[in-house]
């Protein structure tokens, strides 16, 4: 019946107030718990819900968007575990390689690539490198992410400028550039699905005045409308930064 057809729902307006969304990707291991499965089935699901949101956000026109992946921390869990999310990452990045040209994403990596096995080290260069000259939404995966480490990183690299006979003249610009994420704006929301209400160590700098939106919904579960109501959230808030 014409009259009872649903509208379908429009997709936000995404405008120069919202250019960058971060995502914390949490939740997989409980989510597979409560199916009775290993924790490897909720990663599995948790690349999926990835790959979907990841569309989505290029679909309504977002410019960039960053999640985290895999933290510093994440080294502590079993050997299992790590391998399989390894295992996982190899597989997204082949995929990704194959759909480039068609996709046009940006993807680059936040974090210290080096203790990853040279093969996913390669693959990460390549997608990289595949995409340097690509226009469209900025990707950005953490990968053995921390935000302190990624600090002390910045701090080194400057001292060591420095003692060099670079001039000392530093600033929040300036510190901005030596992050991971330098030239890429700060995110204007973060998103943390799984319930937790902390920052897990993720972009400490970048996140100083970032709008929060957090849901008890399991990063395998999290779906377009659960982006819409994320999205809607940060458009109803007012972002003063210190202001009035
Ligand atoms: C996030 O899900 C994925 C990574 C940290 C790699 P978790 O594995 O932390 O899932 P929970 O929080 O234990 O449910
Ligand atoms: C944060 O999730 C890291 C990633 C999602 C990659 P964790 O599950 O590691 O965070 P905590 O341990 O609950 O703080
Ligand atoms: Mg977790």
């Amino acid at each position: 019946m014409l009259f009872n057809k649903r509208k379908a729902k429009k997709p936000p307006v995404i405008d120069g107030r919202l250019r960058h969304i971060a995502f914390i990707m949490d939740g997989n291991g409980r989510w597979a718990t409560e199916r009775g499965m290993p924790r490897e089935y909720g990663h599995s699901h948790g690349a999926e819900t990835f790959r979907k949101i990841g569309r989505y956000c290029a679909s309504i026109g977002l410019q960039c968007m960053t999640v985290y992946a895999f933290s510093t921390e994440n080294w502590k869990r079993p050997e299992a575990e790590v391998s399989a999310i390894m295992g996982l990452l190899k597989k997204y990045l082949l995929e990704a390689i194959g759909q480039m040209e068609r996709d046009r994403v940006k993807m680059a990596f936040f974090g210290d690539l080096s203790p990853l096995t040279p093969e996913l080290r390669e693959l990460c260069e390549r997608t990289r490198e595949i995409s340097r000259h690509y226009d469209g939404c900025q990707v950005n995966i953490c990968l053995n992410y921390g935000g302190r480490d990624e600090m002390v990183r910045a701090m080194r690299r400057y001292a060591s400028e420095v003692a060099n006979g670079r001039e000392n003249n530093i600033d929040e610009a300036e510190v901005s550039d030596y992050l991971f994420s330098a030239g890429i704006p700060d995110p204007d929301l973060m998103i943390r699905p799984g319930g937790e209400l902390r920052l897990s160590n993720f972009l400490l700098w970048q996140n100083a005045y970032t709008e929060f939106y957090f849901t008890d919904t399991l990063w395998p579960d999290m779906d377009e409308a659960e982006l819409d109501r994320a999205i809607a959230a940060y458009q109803g808030r007012k972002r003063r930064v210190g202001g009035i």
